[in-house]
């Protein structure tokens, strides 16, 4: 790379060469669209919030509005998505991420690459690999064994290789195992070219590589953003002898043969930089894309949605004064509005009831205004960035006392999180309705709104647990997060996420997988076929048939979520995800649906033999609608075998 400093705007830029007809890289920010300071484009939720649809198609979408905006920017190389799956609730860059699930996280990958790299642009998976927390993210060693890298940290890298197609691949900060990501060889060599055949090319987070010789041969293929190590350094370094020049050509051959693969050298591309790329068609789906994703984890007396004549207190920063819709750091952006909830919901109302609004600041006025309405909604949220890790997993700014004191104030209180990921509530028992909104995007108080009123019936579910206190996490220890002596220790294993509230039978506050509606769903006549699998059949598919019905009311989408259950002969945690679907039914309407389990989804993986393999024995295969409610249950025998070579 070269420095990009003298072209304004991408955050990366590499010259063409003319007498080669190579055509310049111009690579950009933008997890939630197109960052750098870029205007006139569409600010969309935050990636967290659009995997909390748990459709895989809307993260196809949310690709296409992306890549297609970054595309008419003139970048060719978009720097999304961000796939690594959350170990650290606290993490700052949770936000941009996905969730804590491997699988989850690679299917979501899949999707928005597909759609980034339809209109244009290559994308890029990022970051490679254990990039797990901000706090000493420059130096941080992550200790981390390798069936754990394996079954936890790689799958979602390699479903974006594998089928995404991913062009670019972006290794990170920090350490793995003692040496940088940027200059490993097995992250680099072993795993990513070997293991997972991986074509395109990497290049570093930005001043994230350390060395000239020892990078060119762990794999790193391009140094970004400037050529401190690349430069003048890597021309000495082949010219003494050190590095040779088939490595060098390697290296170019994968970055040129990416560009001629997504036809760099064929296509030409009119914008630049300044062109105006948001459209109402973006608009519409910025709205969609956050009312799908929120979640509606508490409802107590059916209180919502609400009705249109009642008066309403909205409360809180984000409620007006300082809308949330998006997370600092480098997927920041120049967002071309945001509705403000109090202006989507006086919208909404057009006048039917009243509404107030008080911003907090002051609790005593904010109990007052609460009390004086129907209905009090407090909008409380986190400063979540790139970065910096929250310091807990406490709301800041005594916003509990706020909570507090409006719950007080009005029986009728609902709590809407605008938050890049978990946070403690202590005051859950006092509140009578509660909503995760995220970050989410432009449309912020029109998406609510329409929730809020039932104009859209809330279908997102939570893509991380929601503990209950602040000691019942995975990573509770200092030498798990934030480390000690510079090294975090991954003795949680297998254990994240989820998995660990499992495998120590602790109740979250709200479970992976867990999202309520305004209408009901049972499922039934669950079957799984066959029954018997043999352990060694690498073409084994395991069909799982049910019927979902919607038992309400109204129209509403419901995720059906498959889960195994592992023998647990060899540490595993009790039960992964392993298939989803989200359905939409009409009042009264059912289903048939369709789920495929394939050999990975009864393997685990090895070290010794450095294979995936599948233990024989029996399978529970737990059927529901979060990975806390399975009520439907079959079993897969998985049969001993001879292997044959
Ligand atoms: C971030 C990357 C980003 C890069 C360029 C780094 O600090 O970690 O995600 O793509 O900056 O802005």
């Amino acid at each position: 790379g070269v420095d990009p400093r003298p072209i304004p705007g991408y955050v990366g830029y590499v010259p063409g060469n003319a007498r080669l007809s190579i055509p310049a890289l111009r690579l950009a920010d933008g997890r939630a669209g197109v960052g750098n300071g870029a205007k006139d484009v569409t600010l969309l939720p935050a990636p967290i919030a659009a995997t909390a649809s748990w459709d895989t198609g809307l993260l196809l979408s949310f690709g296409e509005v992306l890549g297609n905006e970054e595309w008419r920017k003139g970048t060719n190389v978009s720097l999304a998505p961000s796939i690594d799956v959350v170990r650290v609730p606290e993490w700052g860059r949770t936000f941009e991420s996905y969730g804590e699930d491997p699988y989850f996280n690679g299917q979501m990958a899949i999707a928005e690459i597909l759609g980034i790299q339809s209109q244009g642009p290559i994308a890029n998976a990022n970051m490679y690999l254990t990039m797990n927390q901000e706090n000493n993210r420059f130096k941080e060693d992550s200790i981390v064994d390798r069936r754990t890298l394996h079954e936890i940290y790689l799958p979602p890298f390699e479903s974006a290789i594998e089928e995404g197609h991913v062009g670019t691949v972006m290794c990170a900060y920090v350490k793995t195992n003692g040496s940088y990501s940027c200059e490993n060889p097995y992250l680099l060599t072993t795993l990513l070219r070997k293991q997972l055949d991986f074509q395109g090319w990497v290049m570093s987070d930005w001043d994230a590589t350390h060395s000239t010789v020892a990078s060119a041969k762990a794999g790193l293929d391009q140094e970004m953003p400037g050529a401190k190590y690349y430069g003048a350094a890597m021309k000495e370094a082949i010219a003494s002898g050190q590095l040779s020049t088939a490595t060098l050509d390697e290296h170019v051959r994968r970055i040129l043969v990416t560009m001629f693969r997504f036809g760099l050298f064929d296509k030409e591309q009119t914008g630049s930089w300044n062109s105006y790329v948001r459209t109402p068609e973006h608009a519409a789906f910025s709205l969609k894309a956050a009312e799908q994703g929120t979640v509606l984890l508490k409802n107590a007396d059916g209180l919502l949605p609400l009705s249109d004549g009642e008066s309403i207190a909205v409360i809180g920063a984000a409620g007006g004064a300082k809308p949330k819709a998006s997370g600092g750091g480098s997927s920041g952006m120049i967002a071309p509005y945001v509705i403000t909830p109090v202006e989507g919901i006086r919208k909404r109302l057009a006048g039917h009831a009243q509404v107030s609004y008080a911003d907090g600041s002051d609790r005593a006025k904010a109990a007052e205004v609460a009390k004086a309405a129907k209905v009090a909604i407090v909008f409380v949220n986190t400063d979540d960035s790139e970065g910096r890790d929250r310091p807990n997993l406490e709301l800041p700014n005594h916003q509990d006392e706020l909570v507090e004191a409006v719950a007080a104030a009005n029986p009728n209180t609902i709590v809407v999180l605008n938050t890049g990921g978990p946070v403690l509530m202590p005051w859950i028992d006092k509140i009578g309705g509660l909503i995760e909104a995220w970050y989410p995007g432009q449309e912020d108080g029109n998406a609510i709104a329409a929730i809020l009123y039932g104009d859209v019936n809330p279908s997102g579910k939570l893509p991380l647990t929601f503990p209950r206190t602040a000691a019942e996490i995975p990573t509770n220890t200092v030498a798990q997060w934030p480390g000690v002596n510079g090294s975090s220790t991954y003795s949680e294993k297998l254990d994240v996420g989820y998995r660990w509230y499992d495998a120590h039978h602790v109740q979250p506050l709200f479970p992976f997988g867990y999202g309520l509606s305004y209408t009901t769903f049972k499922l039934s006549r669950v079957r799984v076929t066959p029954a018997k699998i043999a352990g060694g059949d690498s073409t084994a598919n395991v069909r799982v048939d049910l019927q979902v019905k919607n038992t309400g009311k109204r129209e509403g989408a419901e995720v059906i979520q498959v889960y195994v259950e592992q023998p647990q002969k060899n540490g595993e945690p009790p039960r992964l995800l392993r298939a989803f679907t989200k359905v939409d039914l009409e009042a009264g309407q059912s289903k048939s649906v369709t789920l495929n389990l394939n050999p990975r989804s009864f393997s685990i993986y090895d070290p010794e033999l450095e294979a995936w393999k599948m233990p024989s024995g029996r399978y529970e295969i737990l059927v529901g609608t979060s990975s806390r409610d399975l009520p439907l249950q079959r079993d897969v025998e998985v049969t001993d075998h001879q292997m044959h070579n």
